[in-house]
């Protein structure tokens, strides 16, 4: 690299990188000439040099770093990465707010979104997690709705709390995680005092094909840390790019956060009495009904070296799973096991799996998937472009492994009670409202929360122009707690006086 001058694309060296090519005449000006290549080739790239931002969770920190197994958990799972305590994966984070674009503000109230691949020996596993441990919606047909809901206006392509809210008052369900959006929780501290959660119910699966199923729960060593809605306000002015900051400094300076990485483990007998639908995701499982068992924990050590390459370019799905780790039949998961893939397909290219920060780190065999716009491996150089062709025999992983080929065929008898083919539409009823009046008790045990919760959401619904509109939101509040619903309604109405 001592010899490295000054190339263009191709390797071409140029003497100097500020020479135009021109036909000039004698007062200075000039032409500019086809010829001038240097040139043309600069400003041709410039004016493609961004992909399209992520259509949700555009704005993101990220980081590498390592999974450690702190235990031999082959009793529950047969993933290879958490076979043996001690075992350590590396692993690339992206922690991202979902509705406002790449320039926003790190600080904007927001649900985070929580992007991990872990490039294990047995290919990859992506976990798209959320720092909620609940959703907004059970019905994924709802999902483009309730984005657009919280972006912009189409007219006056402003941020609108009247779509907001409107969305909500239709959609209750989503009252879980509104608690804990307006609460502290919605704006982190930084992004290494956040917990983050699978949010959906995954199985944990085994070699003789039994199952569990599993919720995530990643915890910070570094203790949850929130900022009141007056900091968040301020530091979006004063520094909107405060969290990458916050995480890029931190590991310059080897102050690597840390996580404990935790499963909840459910029997597939005791899904089908639970008193909760283990696949409706706008609904916890009581630790008290499911304690956490530690499975591993999380180190972040590395930083970017080209944000672009390593953390732009990154593609995640909850669809990228290894042996060991399966879907279960929340709708909701199912939809996004499409959707990531595809987002990707349109984002960065039909072979958006061999850019470096994407690429598996154990050998890749998918002879199916051949050819494409920017194929730049040697793309399985002359073997048939399929598989098991006598031509080319092909080995598959339960003979190469010696397992028995069900241990990675994940359909049991306890499918059925999964359910069978139907339309689906979810149903609004008073068990929605249970574990979010027992999160209100929860926050009421943390001095303030409360009375902050009750500012931050007045704070929003203030802007709510029809009076029709904001009494259903006192009324959806007043569903989870009749002093919450009061509460609301006195700030909100205060703050709309005081204002006028
Ligand atoms: C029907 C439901 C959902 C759909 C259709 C959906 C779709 C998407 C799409 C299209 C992207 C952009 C991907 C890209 O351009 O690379 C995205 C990003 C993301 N989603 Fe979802 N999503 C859904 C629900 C969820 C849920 C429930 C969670 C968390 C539990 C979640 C977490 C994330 C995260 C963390 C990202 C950012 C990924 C990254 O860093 O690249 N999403 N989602």
């Amino acid at each position: 690299m001592s010899q490295q001058y000054y190339t263009l694309a191709e390797g071409c060296p140029f003497a100097s990188s500020s020479t135009a090519v021109l036909l000039r005449n004698k007062t200075g000006g000039g032409l500019g000439l086809l010829q001038d290549t240097q040139l043309i080739e600069t400003l041709a790239h410039f004016s493609r040099e961004r992909i399209p931002e992520r259509v949700v969770h555009a704005k993101a920190v990220g980081a590498y770093g390592e999974f450690e197994a702190v235990a031999d958990c082959s009793d529950i799972t047969s993933a290879s990465f958490l076979n043996t305590a001690g075992k350590k994966t590396p692993l690339l984070l992206r922690v991202s707010t979902v509705g406002p674009e790449a320039g926003s503000a790190d600080t904007s109230r927001d649900v985070h979104g929580w992007a991990m691949k872990l490039y294990t020996d047995e290919g990859n596993l992506d976990w798209v997690f959320n720092n909620t441990p609940v959703f907004f919606i059970r019905d994924p047909i709802k999902f483009p709705s309730m984005n657009r809901s919280h972006k912009r206006n189409p007219q006056t392509h402003l941020p609108d709390v009247n779509m907001f809210w409107d969305f909500h008052v239709g959609n209750p369900e989503g009252i879980h995680q509104l608690l804990h959006l307006f609460s502290d929780r919605g704006t982190p501290h930084s992004i290494r005092n956040i917990n983050s959660y699978s949010g959906h119910t995954y199985k944990f699966t085994k070699e003789d094909s039994s199952f569990k199923y599993v919720k995530i729960h990643i915890k910070t060593q570094q203790g949850v840390k929130n900022l009141t809605r007056e900091e968040a306000t301020r530091i979006a002015g004063e520094n909107p790019d405060y969290y990458i900051q916050d995480m890029f400094e931190a590991i310059e300076r080897k102050d690597y956060p840390i996580w404990n990485v935790y499963v909840q483990i459910m029997d597939p007998s005791e899904a089908e009495t639970y008193r909760w639908n283990i696949f409706d995701m706008t609904k916890v499982w009581p630790h008290k009904d499911f304690p956490l068992r530690q499975i591993g924990k999380l180190t972040l050590n590395r930083n970017p070296q080209n944000y672009f390459t390593d953390i732009e370019q990154a593609a995640f799905s909850p669809s990228t799973m290894v042996p060991g780790f399966a879907a279960s039949a929340d709708p909701v998961l199912q939809a996004r096991l499409f959707a990531y893939p595809d987002a990707a397909r349109y984002r960065l290219g039909v072979n958006y799996q061999q850019l470096p920060t994407n690429a598996a780190k154990v050998p890749i065999y998918c002879p199916f998937e051949r050819d494409g716009k920017m194929r730049f491996d040697d793309n399985y150089g002359g073997d048939p472009n399929y598989v098991n062709s006598s031509l080319k025999p092909t080995k598959f992983y339960p003979e190469v492994k010696n397992v028995n080929p069900n241990s990675i065929s994940l359909h049991t008898e306890h499918e059925k009670w999964a359910g069978e083919v139907s339309a689906y539409t979810s149903h609004i009823t008073d068990d929605d409202f249970v574990q979010p009046a027992e999160l209100w008790k929860v926050f009421g045990r943390q001095p303030g929360q409360q009375d902050r919760l009750v500012d931050n959401l007045a704070s929003s619904i203030k802007g709510v122009k029809s009076s029709k509109l904001r009494g259903d939101v006192y009324a959806l509040f007043g569903r989870v707690n009749r002093d919450l619903g009061a509460m609301v309604q006195k700030a909100t109405e205060d703050a709309i006086k005081q204002s006028a």
